[in-house]
């Protein structure tokens, strides 16, 4: 987490060029990185250019004068500090420029001691409010969303959250797609020591190998074509905080190799470096995959498994906790109901019933999107069935499983695809995934069935 602090800058306005030189010379030999100008236009002008920290300027100027500009600065830069130079007889002018936000001045003829404790002050308390404002933003970023559900199954989870969460150890979050294997996974970073530490997550499936290295271990300048500049890998971005590896097994045989190196040494060496670089960060790991089976099929390895699997936290499917489906879904109705601006109070009792009966192979990402269109249409008052997208899909809801012993085979595997495609927003890949096929196939029985994308 070292970051370097940069030089503060300065910009000098004065139309005297002796104050300037002089003021700069003190300023620079002090460590700070100095611009002056001879009047507001081109120092407004500077302004424009880049971004300044503290802005000394003489108050009495041909043209337009410093308070006249500092006027200007809050509205280009109202972060910098502004730091007025004034003759003695003009101290109530200065008082004045106090209270439009100037940050203080000092009277001619100056001590430029004073005037260098003046402007230490002005960056120490910029310095303090940009770490406040950072501060505030990891914090934001380190709260994640309410885990609802009070099931067994989600108590047991959230005991395991809280017993692994304070450790280092890494874990391992299973579970199908949409069960909230991210939720808890920034639920375990927020209540850790880490959580000012950076939240990195990488998703390891949705890269090429070629990528999913550099985007892991970053590169060096030339490494290959196209790559401009050293960039730093998220491992390295990781640092001080936690590492999230998403579908971690989709990864590439060789990136397997080198990530096991990593998490065993917590050394990274750039591609097209040689440099090791030392990295210090908390690795979770999630994935819907049958790790064990890519073991045996020799498509995961072995040593890295065993490195990944200490603490295992796996999610049940929504359709296993079927008392978590209303809590839930009213959860995310009051949620949309509030962005919408919509009156929706409610499900109604018919609606209550189909939420329950609703297999949800989609989990909760599904059922949040059945609640968000069921919003688009109720307005006010209470979500009916008619107004649950998954009504029309499953053939009628509850209907559906009463009668699904007479239902042919194919009609049930027609119905089982829709359902999968829909709660997947219609993507292939995950679909077939979950599926449990590949992708032609999964084509071609879209082909078969003449299912269409619903909208
Ligand atoms: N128990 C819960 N309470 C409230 N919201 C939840 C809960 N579980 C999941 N969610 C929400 O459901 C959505 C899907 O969760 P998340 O992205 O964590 O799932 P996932 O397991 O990572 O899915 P995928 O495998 O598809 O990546 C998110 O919007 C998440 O906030
Ligand atoms: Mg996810």
């Amino acid at each position: 987490m070292s970051t370097r602090i940069p030089a503060p800058r300065l910009l000098i306005v004065d139309d005297e060029l002796h104050v300037r030189e002089s003021l700069s010379r003190w300023f620079i030999e002090d460590g700070y990185e100095v611009d002056a100008m001879p009047d507001a236009k081109e120092a407004l002008a500077a302004l424009g250019r880049r971004n300044y920290d503290v802005v000394i300027t003489d108050i009495k100027m041909p043209g337009m004068d410093g308070l006249e500009l500092q006027r200007r600065i809050r509205e280009v830069n109202p972060k910098a500090a502004i730091v007025l130079i004034t003759a003695y007889a003009s101290v109530s002018t200065a008082v004045q420029a106090l209270k439009d936000g100037a940050y203080d001045y000092v009277t001619k003829p100056f001590d430029p001691e004073a005037l260098s404790r003046v402007v230490a002050k002005a960056c120490e308390r910029m310095r303090l409010e940009e770490e406040n404002t950072r501060l505030k933003e990891r914090l934001e970023a380190s709260t994640p969303e309410l885990v609802v559900g009070k099931s067994p199954a989600m108590l047991k989870v959230m005991s395991l959250v809280e017993a692994v969460a304070g450790t280092d150890t890494t874990v391992l979050i299973r579970g199908e797609s949409g069960t909230g294997k991210e939720l808890i996974t920034r639920l375990i970073h927020s209540r850790s020591k880490r959580c000012f530490g950076p939240f990195v997550a990488v998703n390891c499936g949705a890269l090429p190998e070629g990528v999913l290295e550099s985007e892991l271990f970053g590169h060096e300048k030339g490494s290959f074509t196209g790559a401009a500049g050293r960039h730093k890998g998220k491992l390295e971005l990781a640092d001080g905080g936690t590492l999230f590896l998403d579908e971690i097994g989709e990864i590439s045989p060789k990136v397997q190799v080198e990530l096991l190196r990593t998490l065993e040494d917590h050394k990274i060496t750039r591609v097209g470096g040689s440099q090791e670089v030392p990295v210090d960060f908390r690795v979770i790991c999630a994935t819907n995959k049958d790790l064990e089976e890519a073991v045996r099929a020799g498509t995961f390895r072995e040593d890295l498994y065993y490195r990944i699997n200490i603490f295992t936290i796996t999610i049940p499917p929504l359709r296993d906790r079927p008392e978590d489906i209303l809590p839930i879904a009213q959860h995310f109705l009051q949620r949309f109901a509030q962005s919408m601006g919509r009156k929706v109070t409610g499900f109604a009792p018919e609606a209550q019933e189909l939420l329950r009966r609703h297999p949800w192979p989609g989990n909760i990402r599904e059922l949040a999107n059945a609640v968000e269109r069921a919003l688009v249409v109720c307005r006010e008052g209470e979500v009916h069935r008619e107004h649950l997208p998954i009504t029309s899909l499953s053939g009628g809801g509850p209907v559906e499983h009463e009668s699904a012993n007479s239902l042919p085979l194919e009609e049930i595997e027609r119905r089982h695809i829709l359902r999968v495609l829909d709660a997947q927003g219609f993507n292939i890949s995950r679909s077939a995934r979950i599926l449990g096929i590949d992708r032609v196939t999964l084509y071609n029985k879209i082909k078969r069935y003449n299912i269409e994308r619903r909208v």
